[in-house]
């Protein structure tokens, strides 16, 4: 199977050689055959005894593997000797956390082993795959106690070919998760959030025909609007075929031969009747692509993304990004969040907070957010999990990186909402880190250029001026827009000092804020100064507004954040007890005060428009 590393980056190796599987084809959901979410049976395994031997040797890697959990043994006589039992072993939901599932393993960090038991009979000729939406962190994959591939990454989708090894009945699938953290990592060891583990998205086999359309670009043409542009790629056996695109909607239809790399670039003329996509239009079109041995089909918006000195123009109008940033969790059941009904659930509450926009922190969320924004009409900052202090100078570390901002770019690039690929949050500046930055920021511009790049950058304030903030972040330079986060208020001084604020930014671009905010606990009233509070931070949302407002190349903003969120860094007890309360919506699902200072403002600015100077 040919590595479809976008950039030719090295592929990523786990520890002991094995590649970190990446994505094979676009949209595997569509070409799903056997659906193998459920109930697993599962070891928790704290002591590594299912993968080291006593000398700490890992089994698998022996000359002739075995012992280890992976060969999901039961003892053969009464006299066999077998130490585990995934038959007698409890159950854990595939898609979830494990940490969510069992208060024992709510802090849970090490591996777990998860076995799943099923039967399949592909048509001739296909190929079979198995697609994990994510595992985290590191997951090795064993078929029938052989090892067939691994991943590293905890946020983003791998697929492993399974041809010829799948038996009609009792196949054995064990997956080894590991949510250790590393200082080599991405993320490293210090987050503020829940480092949640296990098999947290869908897990299903899927099939192809033996050549199959693995890669494919639909979008209006760069530079050209007026024009729909159309990039394909095979893969397999028959790299020349011809390829036929159509969009039944629009009466377009084209057609192609693939090169001898099975390559394939096609043009339609883009009819005055195309609906361009937007908030406040998210008109999608189906697009189908034929050829002889495959077929997809996907639902697009056509839209174009740009910006032209401190605007931001969306189908060249330019726009106000009303946002907020949203963590991947869904706090009433609690736990990571995978479903369309969870994406629903917080893109809806984006929605009633008046919002066009949103940031996905830290990390790539599951893939139903993208389609249900696209659905909704909510554009988006997408994020690779590159937060605070990074091993900048670590090779396999950028790898690491660089193959999450692939994986992330492969599988989200068809989706109209997503308007900015985001490479860090609050990374200080270092030499090696803005090379190391940079280095993103050019993979995402190789890997697609008609989307904005940027970072969550900081905010220093002058030595002699407790109110004046500067950005001069050297890597603002590089990004298309400036994205900072400021918690002047609630860090950094008090309410009062907020409208004192005077801004100091290096680079003229649009400015969108990508965080500000305070804690307050749901339910907890006082005076306005009280830390805490609801009345503390809807007055700090008050002063801030105002305040930002008087940035003139401000163009948007993500207030951290839609709703409160689990965090091992908070631990004020009674107050923050294991939670992050910068939430506009309490862990109960019930708003706070601030929520509708700033609906109401979003809802001027909708509503009058934002004077864009
Ligand atoms: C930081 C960081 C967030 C964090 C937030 C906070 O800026 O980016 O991940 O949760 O501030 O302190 O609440």
């Amino acid at each position: 199977m040919k590595r479809l590393c976008l950039l030719g980056i090295a592929c990523l190796s786990l520890g002991n050689g094995t590649l970190s599987a990446r994505q094979y084809v676009l949209n595997p959901k569509a070409r799903m055959a056997l659906n193998l979410d459920g109930k697993w049976n599962a070891i928790v395994d704290p002591y590594d005894t299912g993968y080291y031997n006593y000398r700490h040797q890992p089994f698998d890697s022996a000359p002739d593997p075995r012992g280890g959990f992976f060969e999901d043994r039961i003892p053969a006589t009464k006299s066999d000797l077998v130490e585990y039992s995934f038959d007698h072993s409890p159950t854990l939901t595939v898609p979830k956390d494990w940490n969510s599932q069992d208060s024992r393993l709510q802090l849970y960090e090490g591996a777990v082993w998860y076995r799943r038991l099923f039967g399949f009979s592909p048509r001739e000729g296909t190929r079979i795959f198995l697609h994990i939406g994510a595992a985290n962190y590191e997951s090795e994959v064993y078929l029938n106690s052989r090892k067939v591939g691994g991943h590293i990454g905890g946020f983003t989708p791998f697929d492993i070919e399974l041809t010829g090894m799948v038996k009609p009945m009792g196949n054995s699938l064990v997956i080894r998760v590991d949510n250790r953290r590393h200082p080599e990592g991405v993320p490293t060891v210090n987050t503020d959030w829940w480092n949640y583990g296990g098999l947290t998205r869908d897990v299903y086999l899927f099939t192809t025909p033996a050549t199959v359309l693995s890669r494919y670009t639909i979008g209006l043409k760069p530079g050209d609007p007026s024009r729909i542009e159309v990039s394909a790629e095979l893969d397999g056996p028959q790299l020349s075929q011809k390829l036929a695109v159509e969009i039944p909607e629009l009466h377009l239809a084209a057609a192609a031969q693939t090169d001898s790399r099975g390559h394939a670039i096609l043009e339609l003329q883009a009819p005055a009747s195309l609906a361009r996509w937007s908030p406040e239009h998210p008109a999608r079109y189906e697009v189908r692509l034929t050829c002889a041995s495959d077929a997809v089909a996907e639902k697009v918006g056509f839209r174009t993304i740009e910006v032209r000195g401190s605007d931001i123009l969306l189908n060249g109008e330019p726009i106000f990004l009303r946002g907020i940033c949203i963590h991947e969790e869904n706090p009433i059941r609690g736990g990571r969040a995978y479903s369309r009904e969870d994406s629903q659930l917080l893109l809806g509450w984006a929605k009633g907070l008046n919002c066009n926009y949103a940031r996905l922190a830290h990390y790539p969320h599951n893939e139903n957010m993208a389609e249900v924004a696209d659905e909704l009409g909510i554009l988006l900052w997408e994020e690779i999990p590159v937060y605070w202090t990074i091993s900048w100078e670590n090779p396999d570390t950028l790898a690491n990186a660089r193959s999450q901002l692939d994986d992330l770019i492969v599988r989200d690039h068809n989706r109209a909402s997503v308007i900015i690929w985001s490479m860090a949050n609050e990374t200080p500046v270092l030499d090696a880190r803005t090379k190391f930055l940079r280095q993103l920021i050019s993979d995402a511009r190789s890997l697609d250029g008609t989307r904005l790049v940027s970072a969550a950058m900081e905010v220093r304030t002058a030595p002699d001026n407790p109110h004046r903030k500067i950005v001069d972040d050297p890597l603002g330079e590089f990004t298309d827009i400036q994205s900072f986060n400021e918690y002047v208020g609630w860090y950094d001084g008090t309410l009062e000092s907020i409208p004192q604020v005077e801004w100091a930014i290096k680079y003229r671009k649009p400015v969108v804020i990508s965080e500000f905010g305070a804690d307050a606990v749901q339910g907890l009233h006082a005076d306005n100064l009280t830390r805490f509070s609801e009345e503390y931070q809807a007055e700090l949302y008050r002063k801030t507004i105002p305040m930002l407002r008087r940035i003139p190349e401000l163009r948007g903003m993500t207030p951290w954040i839609l709703c409160d969120f689990r965090s091992p860094r908070r631990l004020l007890p009674n107050v923050e007890d294991g939670w992050n309360r910068k939430g506009l919506i309490g862990e109960n699902g019930v708003r706070k005060e601030a929520f509708s200072v700033l609906a109401a403002f979003y809802a001027g600015i909708r509503d009058q428009g934002f004077l864009l100077r």
